[in-house]
């Protein structure tokens, strides 16, 4: 199958939503990271987003509307703090759980009850949305465990060949993927921190749970969120003070990459550096793309530093810890690790 690029401008979204409609698959860009998009009404074509992506199993999807009132129709119970929240975050990164209607498909929510839906905060998006006149479902746009891409060119390195269109738009505005949070539970439970923060949903929620990273495998409420659901192919370990000890391993820096937060570090391969500026928005938003190229250069490991646990923060330390499989402390010359 060849993948047509198609451009951000109404024509070209008008054949991307007969494609959608058609039963196939588009790549489109959000405000958080590429989308693999099908007819969200259609179990057939879901299906075909698990066979691109490579899924060995269902997992379920977030549903894309282009209004709140699109997803009231899928949802079959709609409580007054769904209401507020979408008032407050719509459009924006916070995908709402709640129970669905019998017109979504089962394979869209794994066999779930409840569907996961989000109206996105980006022009190309909503009107591709409108081109399809159904709403979208769509994964993170990525090979199954890769990281999110945060640009076109990652969808094509990735999926070229297996699906009909991406649009190409560019880099992606937050970087990060959306907060997803579950009204199903009493009280909400946020199941994925992303790029709301928890500090504004907390606003209007007031009690909000959080968990911590969950480290159970096999069914798990929010399958996507097992830890090491983001991996890069490159072992990855996490920054921490301290001197090296017994049972650490030695790496000479030159074989390493470094992803900082506000600066590079002497010796290694290759050094990303987030933001200089100490900014979370724009480390979020680089943080994919930084991810990758570091993962794309044939390193031993990647050391990664840790941000900052406030605002997006949470949810890039989220995504660094699903992926880090231990420990690294530095010295003049060299890494040292340690598995956990
Ligand atoms: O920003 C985003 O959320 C991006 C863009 C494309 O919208 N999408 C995304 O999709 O990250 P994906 O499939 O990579 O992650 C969806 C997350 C997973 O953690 C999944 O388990 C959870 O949402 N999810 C989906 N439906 C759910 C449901 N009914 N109940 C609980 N969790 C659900
Ligand atoms: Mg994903």
């Amino acid at each position: 199958m060849e993948t047509k690029l198609l451009e951000p401008i109404p024509e070209e979204l008008q054949v991307a939503g007969e494609i959608i409609r058609a039963g196939g698959l588009v790549a489109f860009p959000t405000e958080t990271v590429y989308g693999l998009g099908a007819d969200a009404l259609s179990a057939e074509a879901v299906a075909r987003i698990f066979e691109a992506k490579g899924r060995p199993r269902f997992d379920p999807v977030i549903v894309h509307v282009a209004s709140p009132e699109e997803a009231e129709a899928l949802w079959s119970e709609v409580p007054p703090l769904a209401r507020r929240l979408m008032e407050r975050f719509w459009p924006g990164p916070l995908t709402i759980v709640l129970p669905k209607r019998d017109v979504v498909p089962d394979i869209v929510t794994a066999g779930l009850p409840t569907v996961a839906i989000r109206m996105p905060d980006h022009e190309v998006a909503l009107g591709l949305i409108r081109a399809a006149g159904h709403p979208i479902a769509a994964p993170s746009a990525n090979r199954f465990g890769k990281t999110s891409p945060t640009h076109h060119e990652h969808v094509l390195e990735e999926l070229a060949g297996r699906i009909e269109a991406v649009i190409a738009a560019g880099p992606t505005p937050v970087g990060i993927e959306s907060t997803v949070i579950s009204l199903v539970e009493e009280p909400p439970r946020v199941l994925r921190p992303g790029g709301t923060p928890l500090e504004l949903l907390q606003e209007v929620v007031g009690e909000l749970r959080a968990d911590p990273l969950q480290v159970k495998r096999g069914p798990a409420p929010s399958p996507g969120t097992m830890r090491r659901h983001y991996m890069p192919q490159t072992p990855l370990f996490l920054l921490e003070g301290g001197l090296p000890g017994d049972g650490w391993e030695e790496l000479p820096r030159e074989r390493c990459g470094y992803l900082g937060f506000t600066t590079a570090k002497r010796g290694f391969r290759h050094s990303e550096v987030l933001s200089g500026r100490g900014d979370l928005r724009e480390a979020a938003a680089r943080f994919f793309a930084a991810l990758r190229s570091l993962d794309s250069i044939g390193v031993a490991a990647i050391v990664a530093e840790p941000v900052p646990e406030e605002g997006l923060g949470v949810a890039i330390m989220d995504r660094l810890k699903r992926a880090s499989q231990g420990v690294a402390r530095l010295n003049e010359r060299s890494v040292w690790i340690k598995r956990t």
